[in-house]
């Protein structure tokens, strides 16, 4: 669920939010008010422990009974693009001292930012921390749950704000698809209902296929299909294409793991944390809400993505480790361990990928490695990649949207462990280390040479606590990043 956002011209409100920079220097509509209601709000900062730091705020009453809560900017020198979605996501905390569940913020004319483009991002960045995922809660009163409803943003030039939140309010529709998709149990999105949920982008100008098993059957996918086959629940396999570029011009190309629920099958995983493992479908929940924004806001590009949807269970028709499977690719892989099943999907999709649309290039985004969380813990994605420009452009475009990538060695040497004695390659490295960078040299054997990262979102697609614009919970990490990707290399 998420939040109303409107924009007005500035008026009164009975709940106002206002800006404060650090050191509790004030900046012009905040200074207005200060006059206005004869110092009391200098007065107020004076007295408390209030220094206008990121994400502190102080509730002020006017004796007409007016609510000011003052809302933290952080330093003047410091305010672009990302300052302002961080202080709109304050925002959003702060407003929860609004009785009502409403509020209006008169922020703007702050220095170095442009006013409909601060406004816009504020919103933006409200938008995105308030979205909640409470539909299982059956007995918890109003109050005990997220309670702003609605947040007017004040702006000095209406058209051109609303103009700059349009494409914004998009990508956040995007990203609240993915929240949903990767917030809800394994008994509710399996392949089939998560195959069901992409198909809902036809109404945004998507064009979609999903394949049955005897569809991949037919195109030799039987690594994506060995993984699904414990499963009581049929893979599916989503084909998902934005046209919104020049006609005849080369897709560029997203990929992602879409494993329902991950018990390891045979190589079964240990209980504790194994509820975790219904976010494993995060990659693919990445890209199908990566082409509702995409779509949404009418990028102009030539967009495909692909999703290759499974569950991983033991059971009598499980498969076992050791046994051998023939990719689409042609390539035989020995499965070593069944849990090591992420790549196994991902091998048919990227071949699939390339064969079909021989795209400008591929990203896939995966849940692919505990590794990667030992590694880079929660604050940044694993970047692997087989080209330097394409690596280049994420490394740029993560920075600017707040979702941080690393990036790793992808040498040759890397390579050699993963040969199997049976067949082509093993779903496991001979040796113990770099298991995140053998898991992708393990994917690049199956990119057929074309221009390739991957991103290993294991320890970004789910919060463990309140970040800056996200409540704890699914991140939809990616979605952001990949949205100005395109935006800043593709449309032009
Ligand atoms: N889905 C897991 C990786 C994972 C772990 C994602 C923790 C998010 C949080 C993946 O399928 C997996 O089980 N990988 C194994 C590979 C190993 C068997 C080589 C792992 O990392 O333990
Ligand atoms: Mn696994
Ligand atoms: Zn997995």
């Amino acid at each position: 669920m998420s939040i109303k956002i409107a924009f007005e011209e500035p008026t009164s409100a009975n709940v106002l939010c206002l800006g404060v920079y650090e050191e509790n220097k004030l900046p012009e509509p905040t200074q207005k008010w200060d006059k206005t209601l004869k110092s009391l709000l200098s007065e107020s900062l004076k007295k408390s422990r209030f220094k206008g730091k990121l994400n502190q705020s102080l509730s002020v009453f006017s004796p007409e009974g007016t609510q000011f809560i003052l809302v933290g900017l952080g330093k003047s020198s410091e305010q672009n693009e990302m300052q302002s979605i961080k202080i709109g996501g304050s925002i959003a905390g702060a407003l929860t001292a609004s009785p009502s569940g409403e509020g209006a913020v008169e922020i703007y004319n702050l220095k170095g930012c442009k006013d409909e483009e601060l406004v816009a991002n504020l919103a933006y960045g409200a938008l995105l921390k308030s979205w909640r995922f409470e539909k299982y809660f059956t007995t918890k009163t109003p109050d005990e749950l997220y309670n702003v409803k609605k947040i007017t943003f004040m702006t000095p030039d209406l058209a051109a704000t609303e103009k700059c939140f349009k494409p914004l309010a998009a990508i956040a529709e995007g990203v609240f698809f993915t929240r949903t998709v990767v917030s809800e149990p394994g008994n509710v999105i399996i392949p089939e209902t998560l195959a069901k949920a992409a198909e809902t982008l036809k109404k945004d100008g998507v064009k979609i296929d999903v394949l049955s098993t005897k569809e991949m059957q037919k195109l030799g996918m039987d690594a994506l299909l060995g993984v699904a086959q414990g499963s009581v629940h049929e893979p599916k396999f989503v084909v998902m294409q934005w046209e919104g570029g020049a006609k005849n011009e080369a897709p560029i190309a997203f990929v992602g793991k879409g494993v329902t629920f991950d018990s390891g099958g045979i190589s079964i995983k240990p209980s504790a944390n194994m509820e975790e493992m219904k976010y494993d479908m995060a990659g693919a929940g990445v890209v199908i809400g990566l082409m509702k924004a995409l779509a949404s806001r009418k990028a102009k590009a030539n967009v495909v993505g692909v999703v290759g949807l499974v569950e991983n269970m033991p059971s009598g028709s499980a498969q076992r480790p050791g046994d051998v499977v023939k990719s689409m690719s042609g390539q035989t892989i020995e499965v070593i361990n069944t849990d090591a099943e992420g790549r196994l999907v991902l091998a048919d999709a990227l071949w699939y990928t390339q064969e079909r649309f021989k795209p400008k290039f591929m990203v896939d985004l995966a849940t692919l490695t505990g590794a990667m969380v030992i590694c880079l813990g929660s604050e940044r994605a694993g970047l692997f990649s087989s080209d330097e420009k394409l690596s280049k452009n994420l490394l740029a475009a993560g920075e600017k949207v707040g979702e941080l990538l690393w990036e790793f060695p992808m040498d040759e040497a890397y390579d050699k462990d993963i040969n199997s004695d049976i067949a082509d390659v093993r779903n496991t490295s001979t040796g113990r280390g770099g298991g995140s960078i053998t898991a992708a040299k393990f994917l690049q054997r199956f990119t057929n040479k074309f221009p390739w990262a991957h991103l290993d979102i294991a320890g970004v697609a789910w919060a463990s606590k309140d970040l800056s614009f996200c409540a704890k919970g699914a991140t939809a990490f990616g979605v952001r990043l990949l949205d100005r990707l395109v935006a800043d290399n593709y449309e032009k």
